[in-house]
């Protein structure tokens, strides 16, 4: 652990999201922000869940009051697949667009980046996931992003995460086309279901715990990452209980941003790596599966993690001076958290049986995030987890 290293010991790099406007209310600026950067004729990528709720029109009509031409793009699936992001591309390059919308939760935002990846690049998924897409020549199409949920923070990373026809999940990273601009309305989660909000608000904090405990080093990083973890544990069950609380509803959604900058600036842990792989093997949500693996992680990390997982402890309000002693219950802190916000507790919940274990075990030691774990698991120690989680 890096925690008392002083600065002049190490080093590190920081990379922000170019722009962002948070506020109830601020999706009205959202055409003449898109106008600003040159949009006459959008794409407004989404899920039918939104079309269904009407949000998805009143916010092409914030485009279209602009005088930006509009054409809702409703297909996104979640955990979206290639298959919509290649009918996106064609669509964008037959058509004439040139501005791209994402309107929704990571599945709409995860799939336009990769849309906006292939549109300028023309390389396969495979090409993408090996090479990026940074070295290619011309602009990218001018990008904004509005997220519906607070969790993913995917407006804040540079990643996406997508799967191909055969379910198998490529997660790819470009500076160049990750969001412009992003647009922060705390008013548009408010109709977010109560089991929603639950699970993408663990997907908020777990990225924020795993991005401060992880081995990589950056205290601004750090500074995110503590931030959104004590705004999640002030407002998550607020948020769950009282979907209409704005002021719950707005912590929520600066945490899940903070944590997705976080996550940026230093990756994950292995609660995401071991969570990817069975995403890749079962389609269940996110938030629930890293929910039900997040405890045993937990206490296979403690005894590595002590001054961090101390601190933890402090902001969600443990006391004492004994280090090991604090550190001991930040951990059953976060499993509290995880109980009150009612997610996920085992595995066979979303889908996994003790026959998976070995393939998630070779999928989750390849994974970038178990790898940069505080403590990093085995394979036999990863199996392990798995059946502790099952
Ligand atoms: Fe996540």
């Amino acid at each position: 652990m890096n925690l008392t290293e002083p600065l002049h010991k190490i080093s590190f790099s920081v990379t922000w999201p170019p722009s962002t406007t948070f506020g109830a209310g601020t999706v009205a600026t959202l055409g003449t922000r898109a106008k600003a950067r040159g949009a006459t004729r959008a794409l407004l990528v989404t899920d039918v869940g939104l079309v269904r709720a009407g949000m998805a029109e009143r916010v092409a009509g914030h485009l279209r009051a602009a005088g930006v031409e509009t054409v809702i793009f409703s297909d996104v699936k979640p955990n979206p697949t290639m298959l919509e992001v290649t009918e996106g591309v064609a669509m964008l390059r037959r058509d004439g667009f040139d501005f791209l919308v994402a309107l929704g939760g990571g599945s709409s935002i995860d799939a336009a980046k990769v849309m906006s990846m292939q549109l300028l690049s023309g390389r396969s998924i495979e090409e993408i996931e090996v090479k990026g897409v940074d070295d290619a020549g011309g602009t990218p199409i001018g990008f904004i992003v509005v997220p519906s949920t607070s969790g993913t923070g995917s407006e804040a990373t540079t990643g996406a995460l997508v799967k191909d026809a055969h379910g198998k999940k490529y997660l790819v990273r470009s500076v160049r086309c990750r969001p412009a601009e992003s647009i922060l309305d705390p008013e548009l989660t408010i109709t977010v279901p109560p089991r929603m909000t639950a699970a993408t608000g663990m997907d908020a904090f777990i990225h924020a715990l795993g991005s401060y405990t992880n081995a990589q080093v950056n205290p601004i990083g750090d500074m995110c990452a503590i931030e959104a973890m004590r705004l999640v544990n002030e407002n998550l069950e607020v948020a769950i209980a009282d979907g209409g609380n704005l002021a719950a509803r707005s912590g929520m959604m600066l945490a899940s941003h903070l944590a997705g900058i976080a996550i940026s600036m230093k990756g994950n842990d292995a609660i995401h790596g071991l969570s990817t792989a069975v995403e890749s093997v079962v389609d269940c949500t996110h938030g629930e599966s890293l929910s039900a693996l997040m405890p045993h992680v937990l206490r296979f990390n403690l005894a590595t993690a002590v001054p961090r997982y101390a601190n933890i402890a402090r902001l969600m309000g443990g006391t004492g001076v004994d280090e090991a002693g604090l550190a001991a219950q930040g951990v059953a802190a976060m499993i509290d958290l995880r109980d009150r916000a009612g997610t996920c507790r085992h595995l066979a919940e979303v889908g996994i049986r003790a026959d998976m274990i070995e393939r998630l075990t070779a999928l989750a030691a390849k994974g970038r995030s178990t790898q940069i774990n505080c403590r990093r698991p085995n394979n036999e120690e990863i199996a392990a987890l798995y059946r502790a989680a099952l």
